[in-house]
């Protein structure tokens, strides 16, 4: 029956009536927070591209993690920044990397209360700052399935619980699992990278991380944005290799895709609200444009209305207060 029987006002009348029909939530335990750890610096130092985000040092790095453990946020993507690159990208995989003290000290802080999470790439440890190995102006893509096998054991043994393979080489996944599996280590789960766009909102990032390629640019390796069927592919063919979460990145931008991933995935679908989605925001809050953390909230429950079991957020922090 029409209105004036029907009224779907009546359920908004109030914030009690409100709440009981919410359909979605975001709560601490769907936040995983990027944390960003930087060898050889005695201050974490603020990261202009990010207001609000810092690079850590291995001390403020677990006293920022104790802040969202506080706040109920206890699951972490660790990046590491090392003070020597080289063109294999040899600290990646170096047991003493700056990425695996941080595992470490971490692992050493929350024992088994909270979940770490590697990002597993080469980009960060490359001197040309591709995500793989660079022959004549190409990535290759096999050899660099090799330095991502031993990237994924030295991150398990510094204590992670979950290596995420972000750089979009073929057959990453299943590589990994193999290298896992062979050194003991059935227990560290991957979360992929599934569908990883060629995406101009990773700008500000490539400043945090000091990863940003020295030439050329990734789209040789990460997805077309026009692009959702090919997205649905990589998918299928992450989790054919083993994958124990599947990712799509950016997230607001690819809610399309997030909710498809979602329909055909039977492991937990996460999606990265990446620092272009962040920066954008804490740019017009800051020029008092708009409140940024209602925003935020917005954007973050859309990730997940779309169908994100899992937000990765620099968000984080100021959603959980
Ligand atoms: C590198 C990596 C990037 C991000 C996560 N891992 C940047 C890139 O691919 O160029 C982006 C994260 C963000 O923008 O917040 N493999
Ligand atoms: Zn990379």
């Amino acid at each position: 029956m029409p209105f004036p029987a029907d009224r779907p006002r009546r359920l908004r009348r109030t914030e009690a009536l409100r709440s009981l029909v919410r359909e979605t939530d975001v709560l601490p335990r769907h936040l995983i927070a990027p944390l960003f750890v930087k060898e050889g610096i005695r201050e974490p130092e603020p990261i202009g591209s990010m207001p609000g985000q810092l690079q850590h040092t291995i001390e403020s790095l677990t006293k920022e993690a104790r802040e969202l453990a506080s706040r109920g946020v206890r699951s972490f993507l660790l990046f590491g920044i090392p003070s020597t690159k080289d063109a294999a990208g040899t600290q990646a995989y170096a047991s003493g990397g700056i990425s695996q003290q941080g595992l470490r000290a971490l692992r050493d802080e929350f024992g088994s209360d909270a979940v770490l999470i590697g990002d597993l790439c080469l980009c960060e440890y490359t001197d040309h700052g591709h995500c793989g190995v660079l022959r004549d102006g190409d990535v290759r893509n096999d050899e660099t399935l090799d330095l991502y096998a031993q990237t994924a054991i030295v991150q398990a043994d510094a204590g992670a619980d979950i290596v995420a393979p972000s750089g979009m080489m073929d057959g990453q996944v299943a590589m990994i699992r193999d290298a896992l599996d062979d050194a003991g280590r059935t227990d560290t789960a991957i979360m992929a990278y599934a569908a990883k766009f060629a995406s101009a909102h990773y700008g500000p990032f490539r400043e945090a991380a000091e990863c940003a390629p020295q030439e050329g640019d990734r789209s040789g390796y990460q997805m077309d944005p026009a692009n959702i069927r090919e997205a649905l592919r990589e998918t299928t063919l992450d989790l054919e290799e083993g994958a124990d979460i599947v990712m799509v990145k950016p997230a607001l931008p690819y809610l399309d895709v997030i909710s498809a991933v979602a329909d055909m995935s039977a492991v937990p679908v996460a999606a990265y609200n990446v620092s272009g989605e962040y920066s954008m925001v804490q740019a017009a809050a800051e020029c008092g444009w708009i409140d940024g953390e209602a925003v935020a909230r917005e954007h973050v429950t859309a990730i997940r209305r779309a169908g994100a079991d899992l937000v990765v957020t620099y968000f984080a922090k100021q959603l959980c207060s």
